[in-house]
């Protein structure tokens, strides 16, 4: 089996109609298109209606992707959804997805690793597929981080945004697939990003909702500092379990959290602006289906052909961090 790679052979996207733009955000706290603008990058982001759950999205962008890779959602052996804001408790956002498509013959989970969801998502899918247990995988990064936002704390509000991306990775041989993923995590930071209420802690009542405890906690320095400091050591390690190094990069594709953090991540190690994919300002921090829309997006505009070396690089709550190296 050691011959089979994890190819990604089809993506998808799909994003919420309601766009929430700075202007908007002037409205609703006290902020400035200025402020937002110079200190994230962020020119505005989609945001689900009070109809809409996370894994609506997550459907969407799962029938584009088996649509991009020509299969069945027959076709499919394993979901794997990436969230952290799944419609309840559960079933997970994985069955839901399955009985929605009718991949009746797929098993179905959900995995929560926040922002860095989709590339702990790699890293379970090619372990998969390598192992030889299945062939076929569905992988799903989708979040409604608006759902759990605190839209009277100007801190947050303005950083997050929703949507959904999807990939079918399918077992093949030859040089293309998931070359690496280096994972990693540390607990004992777990304070600087969390959402305190509505868990098995502190189940919902009216404290927590008083308190707005069961919203988006940050401390938004510290996880500066954490995110630089981690995705720039993910990415040189990932690197280096491919035996490859920067110059073999078509392009780096960060997790978009804040501009200013992409930029001091491609400083650090040495990497060009043109090298960098960037949408943030459309969209701002969607959690685990960052990485994903815009390996979707950088994949149908056109930047990254058959044969190209990208890494994905991520980090979020946990803290989690990782990176992934594919030649498409
Ligand atoms: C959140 C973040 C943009 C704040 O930028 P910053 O330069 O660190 O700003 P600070 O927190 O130092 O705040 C500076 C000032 O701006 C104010 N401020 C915060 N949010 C504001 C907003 N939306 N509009 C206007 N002012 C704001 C603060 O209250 C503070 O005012 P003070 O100096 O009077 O106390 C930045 O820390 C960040 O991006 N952190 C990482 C967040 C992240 O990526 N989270 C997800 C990880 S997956």
């Amino acid at each position: 089996m050691a011959d089979l790679k994890a190819r990604i052979i089809g993506t998808g996207k799909a994003l919420p109609q309601k766009i929430l733009t700075n202007a908007d955000l002037e409205k609703m706290v006290q902020t400035t298109d200025e402020w937002i603008r110079t200190r994230t990058g962020i020119l505005e982001r989609r945001i689900a209606s009070s109809a809409e759950a996370t894994s609506d999205f997550a459907v969407t962008a799962a029938r584009i992707a088996l649509d991009n890779a020509k299969f069945s959602p027959l076709d499919i052996d394993l979901i794997i959804v990436c969230t952290c804001t799944p419609d309840m408790l559960f079933p997970s956002v994985g069955c839901i997805v399955q009985s929605a498509i009718g991949a009746s013959r797929a098993a179905a989970m959900d995995l929560s690793a926040a922002c860095s969801g989709f590339v702990y998502g790699l890293a379970t899918a090619k372990s998969f597929i390598e192992s030889g247990m299945y062939k076929v995988i569905l992988l799903i990064g989708t979040d409604t981080l608006s759902k759990i936002t605190n839209w009277e704390d100007r801190s947050t509000c303005v950083l997050f945004g929703d949507g959904a991306g999807a990939a079918i990775l399918s077992a093949q041989k030859g040089e293309s697939g998931i070359l690496s993923v280096y994972l990693g995590s540390d607990g004992t930071r777990s304070d600087i990003l969390k959402v305190p209420g509505g868990g098995s802690r502190a189940p919902l009542c009216a404290d927590v909702l008083n308190s707005k405890s069961h919203t988006i906690h940050m401390d938004g320095q510290e996880v500066y500092k954490m995110a630089v400091e981690n995705m720039v050591a993910a990415s040189q390690q990932a690197l280096a379990l491919a035996h490859l190094t920067q110059e073999d990069l078509k392009i780096i594709i960060p997790h978009q959290a804040n501009l200013r953090i992409i930029n001091s991540v491609a400083k650090r190690l040495n990497i060009k602006e043109d090298k960098v994919f960037v949408n943030l300002q459309k969209y701002g921090n969607m959690s685990a289906a960052t990485t994903i829309i815009a390996l979707d997006e950088a994949q149908k505009s056109g930047v990254i052909s058959q044969g190209d070396v990208v890494e994905l690089v991520a980090f979020g709550a946990g803290l989690t961090w990782g990176a992934a190296i594919i030649r498409w």
